[in-house]
């Protein structure tokens, strides 16, 4: 058992004369590490640690040569944050695929910038006093490190230390007058996370008090976003001349988890929990796309589908997202995150990634037909020309660095243990494995499933104790529960779904047995977004299905091993609405492969053909490079169908995935 939890309790039972406490969360996030990815799960993450994450280190400046070890990369801006960037991801990737060589290295590397750290506590390049947003990844991953280390580890040791040595230091500037400015006061709860798990650990209660005092001023001072995000002022259409940085998309969505951190401090889970879901409410309802994202290619877009997300919004929304669920007061507010989180961890995050994980643009659209190198009229007001181009750091190297959280941290939080119920939490269905610390004793929990490839999931349990099982059943099934069928130690039962979860009590056992399993038909379905920009799209499951643009891409530049920058072209005809009443072919589900969502109708997963109405091109124009606005159609009869091909929407590059629709079809639904 980790002191983790055993120093939650003693600071809370000294409170009464405490001035500051941390509560305990209903959910306990499990160690990284415990946590581990199995089937496509695990093919998508030994794939990308075997790319970017390993190779990053061999080739790329920001961290083979980083500021942080001496070198003179990883300086953009004045900032410092690309190797921490690469930490917060590599650290827990190598921990669940037990990756002794990326374990090593990243141990290195933590263990160089550790011995560089200054007398006065100071982490990292010190070249100017306020910048103190740079460490706040860097804490990230010490927080994970910690975890995923035995506590035998020598390494382990020094963590604590470096961590409190430059809170300290940190909180001797801000006494001194630097100010709490900037990215380091609109990212701040990142880093109070992190106090509150330091204070969680630290073994005399004085240090914990101090480090909750500290937060609390943290708190205090930073930006204060439940107001932004109640008030006025809240961009509801794409933000439009000079844009301030809280406006921001990736300071936006790390803004989400504001309210769901500070609850652990505070107390006020229920203000914590509103905070954090009126914040993504706002991004969603206002700014929100298809693929599970709000639109934001470098400031808030709205609504229109060819606005962009910048790959760095996508994998910080999943981050504040998890920490909304984990903290979540009860259930109900916990499936509104976890709805939110599993689209876009099955959507928009491969979305924004090559099939092979070597290459990422920086922006990824619901609708486009190229992503270029070098466009000079592109349709984002506020980002490079190269923004839309696959490829190493294309635009800008932030999402290069930092995109290798988005699966790790997925990842990690597929369970959750909740002490006080005696339960174990399966927030989201994807194949994975644990081995429990407290509940059922060290039970063993597998998930085996192709899910969302698929349409079975079943849960294979071995424990010493009995213990529950609390599974949260995805929306779509939610809407229509009478599709699916549930077998509770292979009988047929009736689901009870509550608040989005059921509940199954598990006997104790010396065997690995199936102890539930669900299965389903998922048929295509049509969803007419409330936006009228955006017309309608189509789903299979939690899988936003895009249309297949016969995408080939050129490469424009090589870089070491496999990394290189591509022009993407479509070579099929991009303008294609939605008949009143699509009539669709047999879904084809295929066995993920080595490259789980491959950009190829012949690999990918999911494919389903679907009738569709050919939209004139004088009726669609294209605007900046991009399709312009979605047209209003208007009857459909005798007007060209024809029967086009749907990929999942990770399994392409470019696509239409927000549709035109006739008038018909807005009537009847
Ligand atoms: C790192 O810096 C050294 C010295 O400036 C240089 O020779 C080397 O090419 C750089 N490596 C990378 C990957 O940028
Ligand atoms: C830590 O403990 C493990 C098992 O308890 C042992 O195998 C390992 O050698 C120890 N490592 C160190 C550095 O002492
Ligand atoms: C938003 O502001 C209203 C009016 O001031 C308040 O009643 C509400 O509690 C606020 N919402 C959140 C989530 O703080
Ligand atoms: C697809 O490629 C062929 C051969 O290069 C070309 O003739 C055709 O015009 C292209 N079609 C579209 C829709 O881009
Ligand atoms: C799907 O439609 C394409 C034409 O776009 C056709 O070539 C293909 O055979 C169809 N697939 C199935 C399974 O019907």
């Amino acid at each position: 058992m980790r002191e983790r939890s055993a120093l939650c309790f003693l600071l809370l039972s000294g409170a009464a004369a405490s001035p500051a406490q941390l509560h305990a969360p209903r959910w306990q996030r499990l160690p990284t590490g415990v946590v581990k990815p199995r089937g496509w799960l695990l093919q998508q993450a030994q794939l990308q640690a075997d790319a970017l994450t390993s190779h990053l280190p061999l080739f790329w400046p920001d961290v083979a040569n980083t500021s942080w070890l001496g070198g003179d990369s990883d300086i953009s801006g004045g900032l410092h944050e690309s190797t921490p960037y690469w930490l917060n991801g590599a650290v827990p990737l190598a921990a669940q695929l037990e990756d002794k060589q990326l374990a090593d290295v990243v141990q290195r590397y933590v263990e160089g910038c550790l011995d560089r750290q200054s007398s006065s506590g100071w982490l990292g390049p010190d070249t100017d006093p306020s910048d103190f947003w740079s460490r706040y990844p860097f804490l990230l991953a010490l927080v994970q490190l910690h975890e995923a280390l035995p506590s035998n580890s020598s390494l382990r040791a020094r963590l604590v230390p470096a961590a409190l040595g430059f809170f300290g230091e940190m909180e001797r500037r801000l006494d001194g007058g630097v100010g709490l400015g900037s990215f380091s006061s609109w990212r701040a709860h990142d880093l109070i996370w992190t106090i509150h798990y330091f204070a969680g650990v630290v073994q005399k209660p004085p240090d914990a008090q101090k480090l909750l005092a500290f937060a609390e001023r943290l708190h205090r001072e930073a930006e204060d976003w439940s107001v932004w995000f109640n008030s006025s002022d809240f961009p509801r259409k794409a933000v439009e001349g000079s844009p301030t940085q809280v406006q921001h998309g990736v300071n936006n969505a790390m803004a989400v988890k504001r309210g769901a951190v500070w609850a652990r401090q505070s107390g006020q889970w229920a203000q914590g929990a509103a905070e954090s879901q009126l914040a993504w409410d706002m991004l969603s309802l206002y700014h929100g796309q298809p693929s599970g994202v709000f639109s934001a290619d470098e400031f808030l877009a709205g609504k229109m589908p060819s606005r962009g997300t910048e790959l760095c919004a996508v994998v910080e929304s999943m981050w504040s997202l998890i920490l909304t669920a984990q903290l979540s007061p009860d259930d109900q507010h916990a499936t509104a995150a976890l709805d939110s989180l599993e689209l876009l961890a099955f959507n928009a995050l491969p979305g924004s990634l090559a099939g092979d994980l070597w290459s990422h643009p920086y922006l990824q659209f619901a609708n486009s037909y190229q992503a270029l190198q070098g466009e000079k009229d592109h349709v984002w007001p506020n980002d490079g020309p190269d923004s839309a181009m696959y490829g190493l750091a294309p635009n800008y190297e932030c999402c290069t660095a930092n995109f290798h959280q988005g699966y790790a941290k997925f990842i990690a939080h597929l369970f959750f243990e909740d002490p006080v119920m005696m339960a174990l939490v399966s927030p989201i269905w994807a194949p994975a494995a644990v081995t429990t610390e407290f509940v059922g004793g060290g039970a063993e929990v597998e998930i085996r499933t192709n899910y969302p490839f698929g349409q079975e999931v079943s849960y294979y349990v071995k424990s010493p104790l009995a213990f529950g099982l609390k599974i949260r059943i995805p929306a779509f099934l939610r809407e229509s529960p009478e599709s699916l069928q549930f077998l509770f130690m292979g009988m047929e039962q009736p689901l009870k779904i509550q608040d989005g979860f059921i509940f199954i009590w598990i006997t104790a056992s010396t065997e690995s047995r199936e102890v539930a399993r669900f299965s389903w038909r998922a048929e295509p379905q049509v969803r007419v977004s409330p936006a009228p920009e955006q017309g309608a799209s189509v789903f299979l499951g939690p899988l936003l299905m895009a249309l297949d643009l016969k995408e080939d891409r050129e490469c424009v530049k090589s870089y070491e091993f496999l990394a290189a920058d591509w022009n993407t072209r479509g070579n099929s005809s991009w303008r294609w609405a939605l008949p009143s009443s699509p009539r669709f072919g047999e879904v084809q589900w295929r066995q993920p492969g080595r490259i789980p969502v491959k950009h190829d109708a012949t690999a990918c997963p999911v494919v389903v053909n679907a009738t569709l109405l050919k939209v004139p091109d004088n009726l669609w124009p294209s605007q900046h490079n991009a399709p312009g606005p979605l047209p209003e159609l208007f009857g459909e009869a005798g007007e060209h169908q024809e029967e086009r091909v749907l990929l999942a929407y990770a399994c392409s590059a470019i696509r239409i995935s927000a549709f035109p629709t006739s008038k018909q079809v807005l009537l009847v639904s």
